[in-house]
């Protein structure tokens, strides 16, 4: 009986020993294809990027068809010299909301050299920062401002690529490697 254990126990303890081995292993295999996943991610001239965010939720009041008018309006008028996230001819947008409250933004958008020659100093010294390049007065009424804003913050933050098709291509790689 004693022997008989003997014999059994280092057989199981191997089986064991091998099922932990194959864990490993096929865990391993599960890790491995990860680097790929993230080169991948690095879309041609643009960087790794950041972690997907999702667009901001809206704020409580904030009717989604205000921020489709925004977004058709920021397209219209301001795109060609802003963005959200990034600077293009003019400072990025995004978080705009913390840096000057809508009591500045309205009439800075209506006429922003009538304000940098009251002296207004942030008007001044970003005026200046931007090389005195002036930015167009727009005949926005308030509440076409007040949608473009509530467009940045819906943005602000999100990826320039659209995040499903990051996620698309993240995903792909790992699921081909594992199913082989
Ligand atoms: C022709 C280029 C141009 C267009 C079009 C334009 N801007 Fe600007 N904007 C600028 C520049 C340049 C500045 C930096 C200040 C300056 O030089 O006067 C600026 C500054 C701003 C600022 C202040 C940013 C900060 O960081 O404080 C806001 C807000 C702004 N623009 C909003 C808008 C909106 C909204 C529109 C569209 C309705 C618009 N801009 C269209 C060029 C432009």
């Amino acid at each position: 009986m004693k022997n008989l254990l003997e014999i059994i126990m280092p057989a199981s303890l191997t089986v064991v020993a091998g099922a932990i081995a194959i864990c490993l292993f096929t865990l391993g295999d599960h890790l491995t294809p990860e680097p790929v996943a993230e080169e991948t991610s690095t879309c041609a001239g643009m960087g790794p990027l950041e972690p997907v965010r999702q667009a901001q939720p809206l704020p409580p009041g904030v009717d989604p068809a205000a921020v489709a008018v925004g977004d058709a309006l920021f397209k219209g008028n301001c795109a060609q010299c802003h963005a959200v996230n990034d600077v293009v001819v003019g400072p990025a947008l995004g978080g705009i909301t913390k840096r000057r409250p809508m009591a500045w933004l309205i009439p800075w958008v209506k006429n922003s050299s009538k304000l940098v020659a009251s002296g207004d100093e942030y008007a001044v010294k970003l005026f200046n920062q931007y090389q005195q390049q002036q930015m167009p007065s727009f005949q926005l009424t308030n509440a076409e401002i007040q949608a473009i804003i509530y467009y940045i913050n819906s943005q602000e933050g999100v990826p320039k690529a659209a995040p499903v098709a990051v996620d698309a291509v993240a995903y792909a790689p790992s699921e081909t490697v594992s199913g082989q």
